[in-house]
């Protein structure tokens, strides 16, 4: 049984259709990704799988729940970070800890231990008895993420978690979500605007454009079905750039000299050969051709010129 299933949602927020009848499901252990541009409906469905919000039509279940009446119970056992995560600035980051654990019912004897290994694993331990409005943004990330995982929740809905967080810790927290799936077997749902950041992470992941679907799969799997179109490198003998682009420029490739005797051009990969052979005819001696393999990002701007008519 799929661990979280959505089928057929819609949600309405007056005239906006948020969720215009998505479908997926989602497997136990997986880190699975929602990507899409701003308003095309990720934190609606994070907070529609919730039980925060309810749909206007369709059905979701989370662990086997109905989010709409089940939310209490589910989201004892689900671990989320919100987008703009509400911590009392009041407090010191140990007193949010230490309130939080307790709604969630972490068993007393455990309290003090648990929110000490989550201190101790996002760095704050130092800071833990400083007023969480005298943090900066990240310090704030760090203990939302912490917050989110106090309870040992078995799902995690993270809306983008590495926001605002500088490069060491984006990767601390990469580095903690590969061993949440890999060694602990629990599920994460991922929002991200990150491409790069999801194509490490990601078993699947499901684009969304205006509420609608437009595509479900393994990052490297909707890359070989979508792009077509590869940069491609050449490398030739420096003193023959002009010629090796002025040849380029005679076909459909968007060429473009990177620097002496380095040029890309975007090609199918069936039209690779008959380009090597222009190149030849006009004299240029290649030393290199380098198709790159296409990239999730490359998949997101293809589903975006497709949907856009650009
Ligand atoms: N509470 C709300 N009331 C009215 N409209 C809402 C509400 N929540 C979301 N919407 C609308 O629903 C659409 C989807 O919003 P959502 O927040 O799910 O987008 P998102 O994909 O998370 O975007 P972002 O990348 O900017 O976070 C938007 O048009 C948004 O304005
Ligand atoms: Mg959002």
């Amino acid at each position: 049984m799929p661990t979280i299933s959505i089928s057929n949602v819609r949600k309405a927020f007056g005239d906006v259709q948020a969720l215009d009848g998505i479908s997926f499901e989602v497997n136990s252990g997986e880190v699975f990704g929602l990507l899409g541009h701003n308003g095309a409906g990720k934190t609606t469905t994070v907070r529609l799988l919730n039980g925060v919000l309810f749909p206007s039509h369709g059905q979701a279940r989370v662990l086997g729940l109905d989010p709409t009446t089940d939310g209490p119970a589910l989201r004892r056992r689900t671990g989320v970070l919100t987008e703009t995560p509400s911590l009392d600035e009041r407090l010191t980051a140990r007193d949010n800890l230490l309130i939080y654990a307790d709604l969630y019912d972490v068993p007393p004897s455990k309290l003090g231990r648990r929110v000490d290994e989550m201190l101790e694993q996002f760095e704050l331990t130092d800071r833990a008895d400083d007023k969480v409005g005298a943090y900066s943004k990240g310090m704030k990330q760090r203990l939302a993420l912490a917050r989110a995982l106090l309870h040992r929740p078995e799902i995690l809905f993270l809306d983008e978690p590495t926001a605002g967080l500088d490069p060491v810790v984006a990767r601390q927290v990469h580095d903690l979500i590969t061993r949440l799936s890999r060694r602990e077997g629990r599920t994460v749902l991922l929002c991200t605007h990150n491409l790069v950041e999801a194509q490490q992470l990601c078993d699947r992941v499901a684009v969304l454009e205006h509420g609608r679907l437009v595509a479900l799969g393994a990052p490297d799997e909707l890359a070989r079905g979508l792009v077509h179109r590869l940069p491609v490198e050449f490398e030739v003998a420096p003193d023959e750039t002009a010629a090796a682009l002025a040849a380029l420029q005679t076909l459909d490739t968007n060429a473009l000299a990177r620097r002496d005797g380095r040029l890309t051009a975007q090609l199918d990969r069936d039209a690779i050969p008959v380009t090597v052979e222009v190149l030849l005819q006009a004299g240029v001696h290649i030393y290199r051709v380098n198709p790159q393999q296409p990239t999730l990002e490359d998949v997101y701007f293809t589903l975006h010129r497709k949907e856009n008519g650009v």
